[in-house]
């Protein structure tokens, strides 16, 4: 079904936006470049509203990746190497010189906007890399424009097929009737495809496999509730809410065989940063004897890191706490800590679900043998 119009001046509601064939619902594209404009689903207004917004400048670019509207490790790093194009296209530059020169401000800038996943500084690497290398040759500003702009989209469309082999190595995981745990939001709205935990859901889903899914809420900012329930509901998943609170009994009660997460940032040893409770449904899936699996695409790796300790975890405004949403939760003078991000150390991960093969019992060794480092 196509887009439908809804409000002016780029803001549009989807209804359903078919992407790829293979999908048997996959709603909404988080990031989309048309005609040299970059647009986003502002997932801060989900579940109630699926509306398109345009990111017209660098530092529009910069609050939305700050705020949330488009978040996911691969989504921010895709949202990010088109912010670098929207930094140039902003400054219309003269040669090739200013425009080496806006790529560099903008890179600069975004990288601020948030500090965890690694696929932001990666695409930005890359970014930067290719004017770096292209600029010295370049046989006019329009080549060159025309250059960056084939590296964004490359990074995008390498992440679409990124998450379409890790739903394809992952999938056979999903045992028919297995009960699978899942944490924040790892799905389509959080990279530029099938998702990354969701993936292989997805791709079993596809091959006709019933199973159910449990899906934290992932406070406070409620991605599990808002956006993971969302995009399983409407891809015909079986999927059942549950507080964050709520994973131990539920895994005592038997309804769950396998946790499904993402990552932000992979260590060079395997521990994993993710959304903030991750590390404590690793624990209680050890205390269950249920296997603890995280899914990433190898841009998420950071093998220049030796362990988890090493990954910079954000810490978010105490008010998402005291007042989410709007509502007043907490009590007024209390002191808050807010950390977005928790590492899981590497022994409690069963295996890592890469683009390139599962890596069983996650370790440099295992992680070098399969993502061929
Ligand atoms: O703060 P968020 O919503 O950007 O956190 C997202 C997560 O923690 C995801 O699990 C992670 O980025 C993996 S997305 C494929």
């Amino acid at each position: 079904m196509s887009a439908k119009v809804m409000r002016g001046l780029g803001r549009r509601r989807f209804l359903s936006t078919p992407v790829m064939e293979t999908y048997v619902v996959m709603p909404v594209k988080p990031v989309q470049w048309r005609a040299r404009r970059l647009f986003i689903i502002d997932q801060t207004l989900l579940p109630r509203e699926c509306v398109e917004m345009a990111l017209p400048t660098v530092d529009a670019v910069w609050e939305a990746i700050k705020r949330l509207r488009v978040r996911g490790a691969p989504a921010i790093g895709i949202c990010a190497a088109y912010g670098v194009m929207v930094g140039i296209l902003e400054r219309n530059p003269a040669g090739v010189a200013e425009t080496l020169q806006a790529v560099r401000a903008a890179a600069d800038r975004l990288s601020t906007s948030r500090p965890t996943a690694v696929n932001l500084f990666w695409a930005l690497d890359r970014m930067r890399r290719v004017a770096e290398t292209a600029a010295p040759g370049a046989a006019n500003t329009e080549t060159f424009i025309d250059r960056l702009e084939a590296e964004a989209m490359a990074i995008h469309a390498e992440d679409e097929a990124m998450c379409l082999a890790i739903g394809r190595h992952g999938a056979p995981l999903i045992h028919e009737n297995a009960g699978v745990l899942t944490h924040c939001n790892a799905g389509g709205l959080a990279t530029s495809g099938y998702g990354t935990a969701l993936a292989p859901m997805f791709v079993a889903h596809e091959q006709g496999r019933k199973f159910s899914v449990f899906a934290d809420e992932t406070r406070p900012l409620l991605q599990g509730a808002r956006l993971t329930a969302w995009e399983l509901v409407k891809s015909g998943i079986d999927v059942t809410l549950i507080c964050d609170n709520m994973a131990a009994q539920v895994m005592r009660e038997r309804r769950i065989n396998m946790v499904i997460v993402g990552a932000d940032r992979i260590a060079a040893n395997g521990d994993a940063a993710n959304k903030i409770g991750t590390y404590g449904v690793a624990v209680l899936a050890k205390e269950h004897k249920i296997p603890f699996y995280v899914a990433a695409p190898s841009s998420t790796f950071d093998l220049t890191i030796e362990t988890g300790g090493q990954i910079p975890i954000e810490e978010r405004d105490p008010e998402e706490i005291t007042h989410g949403f709007g509502l007043q939760t907490g009590a007024d003078g209390v002191k808050v800590y807010n950390p977005a991000f928790d590492v899981t150390p590497a022994q409690l991960i069963t295996g890592i679900i890469t683009e390139k093969g599962i890596i069983e019992s996650p370790n440099r060794e295992n992680i070098a043998r399969v993502l061929g480092t």
